[in-house]
């Protein structure tokens, strides 16, 4: 069965061009229930770990230099399906391809400026929303 939770961030990039209130809305407006929700500023050590995966990447260490440039706002989404249909509304990874009307298609710059994260499986969803969220702040 797929779960109930995604876990997002608009990105400096989207943030610092003024999206966030749109970007918040398209959301809200897809049938996603913001659960929790925080504006903040990655670390180097937060961003690593967050991006561990990707370690041995060749983008690693911009990506790491990118998402500490400025603030995010973190989110934790409830809707059946949130998974899937959640990575359906932001479109693919590299805007050029991001289908017309997604958030990335609209506010998207570069594959690595791309404007949200969405978690890729239910797994990594509670892992990443628990990372940045403790009990008290999801309703
Ligand atoms: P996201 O899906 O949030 O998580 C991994 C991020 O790495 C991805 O968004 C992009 O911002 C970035 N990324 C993925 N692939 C590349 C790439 N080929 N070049 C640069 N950045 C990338």
């Amino acid at each position: 069965m797929n779960g109930k939770i995604t876990f997002t961030m608009i990105k400096p990039d989207a943030v610092a061009n003024g999206h966030t209130g749109k970007i918040i809305d398209h959301i809200i407006s897809k049938g996603f229930k913001i659960v929790a929700m925080k504006y903040t500023k990655l670390s180097k050590e937060i961003a690593g770990e967050f991006y561990g995966i990707h370690r041995e990447r060749p983008f690693f260490n911009d990506l790491v230099a990118y998402m500490t440039a400025g603030t995010i706002v973190a989110m934790v989404l409830e809707k059946d399906n949130a998974v899937l249909d959640f990575r359906e509304i932001i479109g693919a990874t590299d805007p050029k391809n991001a289908a017309a009307g997604t958030i990335r298609n609209l506010y998207a710059t570069s594959i690595e400026a791309n404007a949200v994260h969405g978690s890729d499986s239910d797994e990594n969803a509670a892992g990443e929303a628990s990372f940045f969220f403790n009990a008290f702040e999801r309703f």
